[in-house]
């Protein structure tokens, strides 16, 4: 991690911008440009200006694979998911697999007795993921690490040749938004984050139905990801070295935006047709997480640690205005004792759709259509993806894996990433900023008004992979 701010002065040439006194070293939490002063905005334009897009990597479609080989960088709830996902996959081999500590890894592997699969482990050092992006026999490198590393991962595995793909977020900075996309643009390496709530049946069947109209013009979306995490975050056994609990210590804004966003942005053509314009964030107060930390301090000296720190409010809410006029409602809660809940609404000029509270309901314009009516009309419009019945995490596996094979483009490109990431620096800036308006920077250089939609729903030009089938494939995580 050390050698970050040297890397990316080198790669973008930055330090012509004024960058040289700022810290752009992670790992510990945020930058303080982000916290309270106001240079972000400044920066961020200047960032945006700098950039010169050398190749557009939307709608890129690499070599095909005929065997994808995977190898997968920390194994703690997440990647061994992917992993054992993945194994299950017609074309792919795992070759690799790392994680720092030796006897998660060693557990890890032995999930994968039985399987054709018999990675290699790195283990045992913070940088040992290094060795396992150097390898010359991996095609894509899938990063389920806290997220703060992410786009130093990712950029090191493209750097070496490979694909990758991340968990969510892609990254955590707006500087480091710049670094994913010019690197998967010199190297022509695919950069996506993996949007799984994409491959939820609701978000696919109201993206199916935008695509044919249903909705009209869509002029706005709601979106959230809300689910307590209390207990979770302040466990001592569920996250690697508490790191979510830090982040939720660190951080101010909007820190896991892409479930509800990233199938909003995909109905509304983001980066292929329109684009993020600004954002306005506000955030009420924390009213628990500090008086939790107190709490458990009072009886157990290990929490004394994090009995002093200023949360993270309960719930951040998110205002996104695009190019082309829509605006986009965006929250995240994981603090409040509310039931889970993923809003996705959509509302345009001639029909709505809005899931949570369950059930899913759906509007031509006259009430909410009754349960009989909603059956016939998602039968009607339900994708050829969809149809598979499967879950949201089997099927980003799945389209992942057939893209490559079929020499396709994936689902979700490198300036996806870098725009749904973005919004976690700028909600914290503008939340802090008195919710002052912050420009969402453009990512694709403008090249966002030639890109075309190219989600393949339907399976026109893909879908030939084949997955060895389980019972737990249509839970949905
Ligand atoms: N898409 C989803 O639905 C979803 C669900 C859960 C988590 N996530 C994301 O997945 C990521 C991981 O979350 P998690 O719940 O698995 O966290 P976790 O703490 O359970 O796992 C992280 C693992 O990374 C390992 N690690 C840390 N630094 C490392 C390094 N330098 N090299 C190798 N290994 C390292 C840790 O030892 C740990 O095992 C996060 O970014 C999170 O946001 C996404």
């Amino acid at each position: 991690m050390k050698s970050k701010r040297r890397d990316f002065l080198k790669v973008t040439g930055l330090a012509g911008l004024g960058l040289a006194g700022g810290n752009l070293l992670k790992g510990s939490g945020p930058e303080p440009c982000y916290e309270n002063k106001p240079e972000l905005n400044v920066l961020s334009k200047q960032l945006e200006k700098s950039h010169v897009q050398r190749f557009n990597m939307s709608g890129f479609a690499a070599p095909k694979l005929d065997i994808v080989r995977v190898g997968i960088i920390g194994l703690g709830n997440r990647g061994p998911n992917h992993m054992l996902r993945l194994s299950r996959i017609e074309g792919v081999k795992i070759k690799a697999i790392c994680e720092l500590r030796p006897e998660r890894a060693a557990e890890v592997k032995k999930m994968l007795d039985g399987t054709d699969h018999n990675p290699e482990v790195y283990t045992g050092d913070p940088e040992a993921w290094k060795k396992l992006c150097e390898r010359e026999d991996l095609d894509l490198v899938i990063i389920t690490t806290p997220w703060e590393q992410h786009a130093t991962q990712a950029v090191y595995a493209m750097n070496h040749g490979k694909h990758a793909a991340t968990e969510v977020v892609a990254a955590s900075t707006v500087e480091e938004c710049w670094q994913i996309v010019e690197t998967s643009e010199r190297t022509r390496k695919h950069c996506m984050m993996m949007s799984n709530y994409h491959y939820n049946f609701f978000q696919l069947l109201t993206l199916n139905m935008a695509r044919k109209g249903f909705f009209g013009d869509v002029v706005h979306g709601e979106c959230a990801y809300i689910d307590n995490k209390m207990k979770n975050n302040f466990s001592k056994t569920m996250y690697w070295d508490m790191w979510w609990l830090k982040m939720y210590a660190n951080y101010k804004g909007n820190i896991y935006p892409v479930h509800g966003l990233g199938p909003v942005s995909s109905i509304m053509n983001i980066n292929r047709g329109d684009k993020f314009d600004f954002l306005v964030s506000v955030e009420c107060n924390d009213f628990q997480m500090q008086q939790r930390a107190k709490e458990l301090a009072a009886t157990d000296d290990f929490y004394k640690q994090f009995a002093d720190k200023e949360y993270r409010g309960n719930i951040n809410t998110s205002i996104i205005r695009t190019t082309n006029g829509r605006t986009i409602m965006l929250q995240h809660d994981a603090t409040s004792p509310t039931p889970h809940t993923v809003i996705h609404g959509i509302y345009g000029t001639k029909g709505s759709a809005l899931e949570y509270p369950l059930p899913p309901r759906l509007s031509k314009g006259d009430g909410w259509v009754s349960p009989e009516e909603y059956k016939t009309i998602a039968e009607e419009y339900t994708p050829e993806i969809a149809k598979r019945n499967l879950g949201n995490d089997i099927l980003l596996s799945w389209r992942l894996i057939d893209c490559l094979r079929n020499g396709f483009p994936l689902d979700q490109d490198v300036y996806d990433a870098a725009s749904w990431s973005s919004i976690l620096p700028l909600s914290f800036w503008s939340a802090k900023n008195h919710s002052n308006p912050i420009d969402i920077p453009d990512f694709t250089a403008g090249s966002y008004k030639v890109n075309k939609p190219n989600m393949d729903i339907n399976l026109e030009r893909t879908g030939n992979t084949g997955i060895k089938l389980e019972k737990t494939d249509k839970l949905v995580s």
